[in-house]
C-alpha cells in the first residue's frame, strides 16, 4: 500500500489490521484465543456463565469497564468466553479484532448504527440479504439517514451513487441466491479513494473461502449462524475489521445490549475449530452436485461460482479459495415446478438457513424474496424455478442420488 493509500485507509478506518498470520487458517481455526496455561489446565475455553464479576478495587473495575484494563465487569460489555471466540475470528480474517453478537443481524445493525448518525448517506448494494435490506430501506431513514441503492456489478455506476455526505459503502459477496461474485478489490479500491469505510456482507464464504478485509473491505460481517457455527444449533454473527472501528462498534453493542450469551459463545467456538475441515469438504462436495446438476437433463440452469459457465467464474477463481457449499439450480414448471422438487427431496431438509454439515434446500421466490416485488426479483436474476441448495458434508452420491429422484418425479 502506497502512504497516500495507508493514510486514507486510516481515515476510513481500514488501518492497524493485523499484520500477515503466522500460522495457517485450520491451525488458526482450532488454536486461536483458545486458553493456553489457564489455572484449571482446560484445553478449551470454559463457559463463563456469569452475568457480573468481582473487581479486587473500585480503581479497577473503573478500569476494567471502561476498556482500559483486561478484564470481566458485566456481561454485555464482554465475557472470558465471548473474547476467546472474537480472538478466534479475529485470527481467521487477520483482522486488528473482532466482535460477537447474539445474531447476524445484530451484527450488522449494530455497526452500521455505530457509523452512522442523521444527515449520514450510505451507499448500497441492492442484491443484500432481505432483513439488511428492510434496516436499511426502513429503518435508517426514520433516523434521517438516506440509502442510496444500485448494482456493485458496475463499480463505476455503483460508486457515482455517493455523495458528499456518504459514510459508508454496503454489499455482499457471493450474493444471495444467485452467487453472484463482486470485484471486492475495485470496490474498496473506489471505496478508499472516497475515504469511504467499505463493509461486506461475508456470510456466503466464510473467512476460510474469502479473506474479505484482503479485498479491501474494511469490515467483514458473518452470520456466523451459518458457516461458522455449522451445525444448525445457535444464532450468532461477528464482525471483524481494525482495533479502532471495533472499539467503535463495541462501544454501541454496550448499549444496544445485543451480546452473545456465554453458551452461544462457547458453541460457537465448538463450531469454528473444525470450519476448514467442513468448508473445504463443503466446496468439494458443491463442486461434485453443480456439476452433476449442469449435465442432468431436466435442469435448466445451474449457479456455482466454481463452473466455467458462471458469469463471474474468472473472478471468483481469484478472490475465492474455495467456491462454497452453495448451488443454485432452476427447473421448469416455475414456482410451482420448483416446489414439486423440493418437496420430493428425501434426505435433503426443507429448510432456511445455510452452512449446516446437512443438506437443506430452499426455495428464493418463497423464502428469502418472498416480499421482493417480481420486477425486482427479475432484475437480481431469481428466477421463478429456482432452488437454492446448502450443501452439507455428506456423500455426493447420497445427495445427487435424492435429487435425481425428486427431479424424476417419484414419490
Ligand atoms: C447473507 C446473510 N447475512 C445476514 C444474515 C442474518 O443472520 P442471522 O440470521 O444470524 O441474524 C443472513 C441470514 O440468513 C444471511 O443469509
Amino acid at each position: 500500500m502506497s502512504p497516500v493509500k495507508k493514510r486514507s485507509a486510516r481515515r476510513a478506518g481500514t488501518g492497524s489490521r493485523a499484520g500477515k498470520a503466522a500460522q495457517g487458517m485450520a491451525t488458526r481455526a482450532v488454536h486461536a484465543g483458545e486458553p493456553r496455561n489457564a489455572d484449571s489446565g482446560s484445553l478449551t475455553v470454559p463457559i463463563y456463565q456469569s452475568a457480573t464479576f468481582s473487581s479486587r478495587t473500585t480503581r479497577e473495575m473503573i478500569a476494567i469497564s471502561q476498556g482500559r484494563q483486561e478484564g470481566n465487569f458485566y456481561t454485555r460489555y464482554g465475557n472470558t468466553t465471548t473474547r476467546a471466540v472474537e480472538r478466534k475470528l479475529a485470527a481467521l480474517d487477520e483482522a486488528g479484532d473482532a466482535l460477537l453478537f447474539s445474531s447476524g443481524m445484530a451484527a450488522i445493525t449494530t455497526s452500521l448504527l455505530a457509523m452512522l448518525r442523521a444527515g449520514d448517506h450510505v451507499v448500497s448494494s441492492d442484491a443484500i440479504y432481505g432483513n439488511a435490506q428492510s434496516f436499511l430501506l426502513e429503518v435508517l431513514p426514520r433516523f434521517g439517514v438516506e440509502v442510496s441503492f444500485g448494482d456493485p456489478s458496475d463499480p463505476d455506476r455503483f460508486m457515482a451513487l455517493a455523495r458528499a455526505n456518504t459514510r459508508l459503502v454496503y454489499a455482499e459477496s457471493p450474493v444471495n441466491p444467485t452467487l453472484r461474485v463482486l470485484d471486492l478489490l475495485r470496490l474498496g479500491r473506489m471505496a478508499a479513494r472516497r475515504k469511504l469505510p467499505f463493509l461486506v456482507d461475508a456470510t456466503f464464504s466464510s473467512p476460510v473461502n474469502q479473506q474479505s478485509l484482503k479485498f479491501g473491505a474494511t469490515l467483514a460481517i458473518h452470520s456466523a449462524t451459518k458457516y461458522l457455527g455449522g451445525h444448525a444449533d445457535l444464532i450468532a454473527g461477528a464482525v471483524c475489521g481494525s482495533r479502532p472501528l471495533i472499539a467503535r462498534i463495541r462501544n454501541m453493542r454496550k448499549t444496544l445490549g445485543c451480546v452473545a450469551d456465554p453458551h452461544q459463545a462457547w458453541l460457537l467456538a465448538r463450531g469454528m475449530r473444525t470450519l476448514t475441515v467442513r468448508v473445504r469438504r463443503q466446496n468439494e462436495v458443491g463442486m461434485e452436485v453443480a456439476r452433476w446438476l449442469e449435465r442432468r437433463p431436466g435442469v435448466l440452469s445451474v449457479l456455482y461460482p466454481g463452473l466455467k459457465s458462471h458469469p463471474q467464474h474468472v473472478l471468483a477463481k481469484k478472490q475465492l479459495k474455495g467456491y462454497g457449499g452453495m448451488v443454485t439450480f432452476e427447473v421448469r414448471g416455475g414456482v410451482k415446478g420448483a416446489s414439486r422438487v423440493a418437496d420430493r427431496l428425501k434426505l435433503v431438509r426443507l429448510a432456511p438457513s445455510l452452512g449446516g454439515v446437512e443438506s437443506i434446500v430452499s426455495q428464493p421466490p418463497l423464502t428469502s424474496h418472498l416480499y421482493v416485488s417480481a420486477e425486482a426479483r427479475r432484475k437480481a436474476g431469481i428466477r421463478d424455478g429456482m432452488l437454492r441448495l446448502s450443501c452439507g458434508i455428506e456423500d455426493p452420491a447420497d445427495l445427487i442420488a435424492d435429487l435425481d429422484q425428486a427431479l424424476r418425479g417419484r414419490k
